[in-house]
């Protein structure tokens, strides 16, 4: 029987066979040496965890179960420090459409009004969803990157083949109307100059293998990206900056729901003018590509019809995710996408009421967006650190810190259901 210390700091480690260091590891529980040292000790005699060959000592998990207390270490937390009325309660409340009842109690980390933020592998938890029933799903999942990020990383030959079992479950639950969104970013293979192939061998996979239609490719262009890898880029300058992450646009059937008026792109200023004033701006007249440029084109349709080239600049570091996180003492998810990528494809391919779900939900962006957007979500993390973590994106702003802290920590081990939308929030 583990005591609550040994839970949590199991709880806070990587998977089985990623090793984490244990400096690190005691300053993101925010524990002295003492109480770390304890938990630690425990957990290596009993053979839960076992030390890893790491500068400055490390350990690693040998099995993936998260442990869970059917307690959480505070009372449940009610209106902590909480100068709003009655914002959080302990019970699971179930979301609509009741998706919460396929899945197991202790791994629904908190429920909000549409959606519910689970902490499993994510393959496990799509198995229990039932066929055609999902709209869209979203996600980014860790990439093929050479570079060991903390959340691990599955190596450029075997990540087909990794994603590929993901890919048929997703194809399965999703509706014959329903779409799957993948953004990947780019690699290099190891210690040369030369890419990696690998977003396009999903791509082939998905399509050839497991039936998915692609319904179109997207580009995300993110301007703030800094200039990797440094050896090519920066150090021997024969490679240029990698800023452009594929974004796969896959469709279970050939006509997957989508309707680009809800993702018009404002007009240019020159189209501005020639909606204020057609005939004078514009004659119509034939281009070379045979298109007839005819004094339709000076409707004003609400915005322009934007290209599949999104540009968006991952510039967050002020988000109010980030601020909460800093505020609690906490460290954010390192590779959150822009809250303006999810907002994209849910707008443009789900209407409010669908369901939408995020495999690897990471600080659930992609919870927060449906949220605002009147979709039914689920998020699935399988580190439960993250997935608590992700809650400080819908608690109240008048929530002091320690209050938020608390209730952090009791997702860390517990179910936290966050009742009706907070009154006073930022977004994001
Ligand atoms: C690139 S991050 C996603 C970040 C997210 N888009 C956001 O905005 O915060 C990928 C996440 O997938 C999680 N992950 C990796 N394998 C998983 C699996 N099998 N099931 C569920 N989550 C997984 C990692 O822990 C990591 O947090």
């Amino acid at each position: 029987m583990m005591d609550q210390d040994q839970i949590l700091l199991l709880n806070r480690m990587p998977n089985a066979g990623v090793s984490i260091g244990n400096a690190r590891l005691r300053d993101t529980l925010g524990w002295n040496n003492a109480r770390y040292e304890a938990a630690r000790k425990k957990l290596l005699s009993s053979g839960v965890v076992v030390k890893a060959r790491g500068r400055g000592g490390s350990i690693q998990r040998v099995a993936n179960e998260r442990q869970v207390v059917s307690e959480p270490i505070d009372p449940p937390v009610t209106n902590v420090g909480c100068t709003t009325t009655n914002l959080i309660s302990s019970e699971v409340k179930p979301v609509k459409e009741d998706f919460a009842k396929h899945f197991v109690a202790s791994d629904i980390v908190y429920t909000t009004e549409l959606g519910t933020q689970l902490c499993q592998d994510s393959l496990k938890a799509l198995s229990a969803i039932p066929d055609n029933s999902i709209d869209l799903v979203i996600t980014s999942p860790p990439f093929a990157l050479l570079r060991e990020k903390e959340y691990g990383n599955e190596s450029q030959n075997a990540y087909v083949e990794w994603i590929h079992g993901f890919g048929v479950q997703v194809q399965r639950v999703l509706k014959t109307t329903g779409s799957f969104v993948l953004d990947l970013g780019g690699a290099y293979e190891r210690g040369k100059p030369v890419r990696s192939l690998y977003q396009w061998r999903v791509l082939l996979d998905f399509c050839d293998n497991i039936g998915f239609r692609l319904a179109e490719e997207f580009y995300w262009h993110n301007p703030a990206k800094l200039p990797s890898p440094i050896e090519w880029v920066n150090k021997r300058k024969i490679r240029v900056k990698d800023s452009v992450n594929t974004v796969w646009w896959f469709s279970k059937g050939d006509w997957p729901k989508a309707d680009v008026r809800n993702v018009l792109a404002p007009y240019s200023d020159r189209m501005k003018k020639l909606i204020e004033n057609p005939e004078k701006f514009y004659t119509p007249k034939d281009r070379p590509s045979g298109h007839d440029i005819s004094s339709g084109f000076g409707n004003d349709n609400g915005g322009a019809i934007p290209p599949n080239l999104l540009q968006i600049p991952n510039t967050e570091a002020t988000s109010a995710y980030l601020r909460r996180c800093k505020a609690i003492g906490r460290e954010g998810h390192p590779a959150r996408f822009p809250a303006a990528l999810p907002t994209f494809f849910i707008k443009f391919l789900t209407d409010p009421g669908d369901v939408v779900i995020d495999i690897f939900s990471g600080s659930n962006t992609t919870g927060r967006i449906c949220e605002n957007l009147d979709r039914t979500w689920i998020s699935i993390e399988q580190r439960r650190d993250y997935a608590a973590l992700s809650l400080v994106r819908f608690v109240d702003d008048t929530m002091t810190d320690d209050a938020t802290a608390k209730l952090i920590t009791q997702a860390e081990m517990s179910t936290v259901t966050v009742l009706p939308k907070p009154k006073q929030l930022t977004l994001i």
